[in-house]
């Protein structure tokens, strides 16, 4: 990656505030009395979303932060993706018709908003301290790195936001956290995603 690309990105710790932001945002959108399939949409959605997004943190951020930040609370961060890791897998082998769907995924969610405040109140911050000559270009690495881990997933995305979005639900998730993405990865996917965008626009 050019240099001077790499000083034009957005900052990793401006990035991964956007994630978090747009993970929330989805979660707060999850209501008991929506549709099931409104619920395995924004769930399916949320799931990939913190896939992603942890994976970038674990091969991108964290190794970076490890050389000059010693704490507990990094320490702790790839087990506590990898409890999330484990939600996700039960999310996803349960009918949202099974009596424990919901808080399983409001367990989900008390796991990352506490994993957000620890990442957005302690390292983000240590972060823009102790390496701040070095976040445009490892916001550089993970855009890159983003847009190979989601291309592939371009049609299960466009799935699950169709169903989320059937509703009226307006999902902001998707927008940013992999719309780069779609638009980077369009002529290598781009059949499949808009042969699963024309599927699912016709069955909601
Ligand atoms: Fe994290
Ligand atoms: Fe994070």
């Amino acid at each position: 990656m050019s240099s001077l690309l790499s000083q034009l990105s957005p900052s990793i710790t401006n990035m991964i505030r956007l994630d978090h932001t747009h993970v929330l945002t989805a979660f707060h959108q999850y209501e008991i009395g929506s549709s099931e399939r409104q619920k395995r949409g924004l769930a399916d959605n949320v799931c990939l979303a913190i896939e992603i997004h942890a994976q970038l943190e674990e091969e991108i951020f964290y190794p970076a932060m490890r050389l000059v930040y010693d704490s507990e609370i990094l320490r702790k961060s790839t087990p506590e993706h990898d409890e999330m890791r484990g939600l996700i897998a039960r999310l996803r082998n349960m009918p949202v018709n099974d009596p424990a769907f919901d808080d399983t995924f409001f367990d989900l969610m008390r796991h990352v908003m506490h994993h957000v405040a620890d990442e957005e109140t302690m390292v983000l911050p240590a972060a823009e301290r102790l390496i701040p000559e070095q976040l445009s270009e490892l916001g550089a690495r993970m855009t890159k790195r983003r847009v190979e881990l989601a291309g592939p997933r371009a049609p299960e995305l466009a799935s699950s936001m169709a169903k989320s979005m059937s509703a009226g639900t307006i999902m902001g998730l998707g927008s940013m956290m992999l719309a780069g993405a779609y638009l980077l990865t369009r002529g290598k996917y781009g059949d499949r995603l808009a042969s699963a965008r024309a599927r699912f626009s016709r069955a909601v």
